[in-house]
């Protein structure tokens, strides 16, 4: 006899979201919870970026842009316990997360050529994931339209403008005080708004379950999701 869970479809979640709505951490404990493999899709963008960077690639070049992110030998770590980043047997987690990075991600992730190149990997990249672990959890900003649109689960994470300043602001700076949250405002705001021209993730599409975390804290965020995991899959059975 086959065990249930060879019989059973892998668990696709996808869970897009802005910035600051806490969705790396929630969608990380998740998939722990799940015990399924976890893919950062932002972390590819942030790789593509420090890529070029690296390599003398000019970011407003956007067809050496599309080149680089074609030949860039990326490997991601997806175990929700210790993701990481590996771009030509370089590990690049601190890397990618630098303001430097941050505030110019944006200028790849609307090159529309880059976003095909990197949705064609993400596919690829939770297929294997699911494959391995019986499911995934992959999250950024198109998973939930675009991506994996036919996702068993799809969730898009929301807080309030506020409540994401606060929580980026701690996160980048340890403490969320007037002055930090105005530093922040650049890489929250300013990066949503160019961001948003590429990708809908303000609002939930058709299908797609939108869980506001503006008055959870983190521990209720995650019971969130797997209650509603756990609603969908109770569904399809
Ligand atoms: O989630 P993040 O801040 O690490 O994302 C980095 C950048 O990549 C950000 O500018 C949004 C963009 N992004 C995207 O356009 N599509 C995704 N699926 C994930 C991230």
């Amino acid at each position: 006899m086959t065990p249930a869970s060879e019989s059973q479809a892998p668990l696709v979640i996808a869970i897009d979201g802005p910035s600051g709505s806490g969705k790396s951490s929630v969608s990380r404990a998740a998939a722990k919870a799940l015990g399924i493999g976890y893919l950062d899709t932002g972390a590819m963008y942030r790789a593509v970026t420090w890529w070029c960077l690296d390599q003398g690639v000019d970011l407003e070049d956007a067809e050496a842009v599309v080149r680089a992110a074609r030949e860039m030998p990326l490997t991601m770590g997806t175990d929700p316990a210790a993701p990481w980043v590996e771009v030509d047997g370089r590990r690049i987690d601190a890397e990618i997360r630098t303001t430097d990075i941050s505030s110019v991600v944006s200028k790849v992730a609307t090159n529309l050529d880059v976003r095909s190149e990197l949705r064609r990997r993400q596919r690829e990249l939770m297929a294997g994931i699911a494959e391995r672990t019986g499911g995934v959890i992959a999250e950024g900003r198109d998973i939930t339209t675009v991506v994996a649109a036919d996702a068993t689960v799809r969730i898009l994470l929301t807080a309030s403008e506020e409540a994401r300043l606060r929580r980026r602001s701690a996160e980048l700076h340890g403490e969320a005080s007037q002055t930090t949250i105005a530093a922040t405002r650049d890489q929250i705001v300013r990066r949503d708004r160019d961001d948003s021209t590429v990708s809908t993730f303000h609002e939930a599409a058709d299908g797609v379950m939108l869980l506001d975390t503006s008055d959870l804290d983190f521990d209720q965020s995650v019971q969130a999701v797997l209650d509603i995991v756990a609603a969908a899959t109770a569904e399809s059975r």
